[in-house]
């Protein structure tokens, strides 16, 4: 049976599940494994990442859809199985990341843009052959004295617009990313102002490259203070002050938003979450499309070893149920604790 577009993208949203994302680059997963000690090469990242995906009661559960690299939507399990069968076996939709990565962006000191339009139709092509029920594109918002610019803002929203329309017409669900950064010593009403901006810009693009809103997974930031802040805004006003930004800026025809977590520790990640979700009706679903907040454990269980596969699995369950619970408003510290 064939979904449609609002099908899949609703379905990415589920109620009570949310979006795993194993699509590091070659170079972020080598650092991933750097962190503990591993060797990164085409088995260990095929073995790690077999790990999670066969978690069966994360999968089955919690996790709506698995967002992979170019590698993984190619690689065959260890028993010849393709990764790809065995997402879809739990019940799960892959995706695949198609953004290029940033770069520099030109007359714009300490910006970036996200590239990977040229040839996109072609590889949406092949994407969906290969079993890709949605992609990823992300583009990058820093903020730090001065920036960010007009010409930054405007130009990474308009390749989010390309890149969705691109999508849309190549059969497959766009997750529209803007990441303004948490990397900065900026106060939380500076992120708000700015993820206000991003995302009125984000919408407008949308608008004018035809992109049918029904049809799209918003991956935003949350509204929160810079790393480096000298005081970080509480988890509560995290959640307000994020609920009262996308209110402003997402329409209600957009499906659900599905968080990154960019930075956050994994519990503050389930916490906010939670918050917002417990807060009361919104016009959309709100859940996540994790990476660091739904595999930190696990990468640390698991540690290149074979012998510890069950305990990596099992770490990325708790998360992955954690996550579930919070993203139905139903998580708290003490369920958090029966690990
Ligand atoms: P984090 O949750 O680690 O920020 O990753 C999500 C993601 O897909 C970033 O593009």
């Amino acid at each position: 049976m064939t979904m449609t577009l609002e099908q899949v993208a609703q379905a990415m949203v589920a109620p009570g599940r949310g979006i795993l994302a194993a699509d590091e680059s070659s170079g972020t997963i080598k650092k991933r494994f750097d962190s503990i000690k591993a060797e990164s090469t085409a088995d260990t990242r095929r073995d790690y990442r077999e790990m999670l995906f066969r978690s069966t009661d994360a999968m089955k559960g919690h996790i709506s859809g698995v967002i992979l690299y170019d590698e993984t939507i190619r690689q065959k399990a260890k028993d010849g199985t393709p990764l790809t069968k065995i997402i879809t076996d739990a019940g799960s939709l892959p995706g695949i990341k198609v953004d290029g990565g940033t770069k520099p962006l030109q007359f714009s000191p300490g910006e970036v843009v996200t590239e990977g339009l040229d040839g996109l139709p072609a590889r949406i092509k092949e994407y969906h052959a290969l079993g890709a029920k949605f992609a990823k594109w992300r583009a990058v918002i820093d903020i730090a004295p001065g920036i960010p610019s007009y010409t930054c803002v405007k130009a990474n929203a308009h390749a989010l617009a390309r890149y969705a329309a691109i999508c849309l017409e190549g059969g497959i669900v766009p997750i529209v990313e803007p990441e303004v950064l948490m990397d900065g010593a900026h106060d939380i009403d500076r992120c708000a102002e700015v993820t206000e901006w991003v995302l009125r810009e984000v919408f407008q693009e949308l608008y004018i490259n035809r992109v049918t809103l029904e049809q799209i997974v918003l991956k935003p930031n949350m509204v929160i203070s810079g790393q480096k802040a000298p005081k970080r805004a509480s988890r509560e006003e995290v959640a307000e002050k994020t609920l009262k930004i996308l209110k402003r800026t997402v329409p209600a025809a957009v499906p659900g938003i599905a968080f990154l977590s960019g930075g956050q520790s994994d519990e503050d990640a389930t916490a906010h979450l939670h918050l917002m979700n417990a807060a009361g009706a919104l016009p959309w679903k709100l859940t996540f499309s994790y990476g660091r907040a739904l595999q930190a454990a696990a990468l640390k269980a698991w540690s290149g070893k074979p012998e510890n596969t069950a305990a990596g699995a099992k770490a990325f369950s708790h998360r992955a149920k954690m996550n579930g619970l919070a993203a139905a408003g139903k998580w708290s510290l003490a369920l958090e604790k029966t690990a």
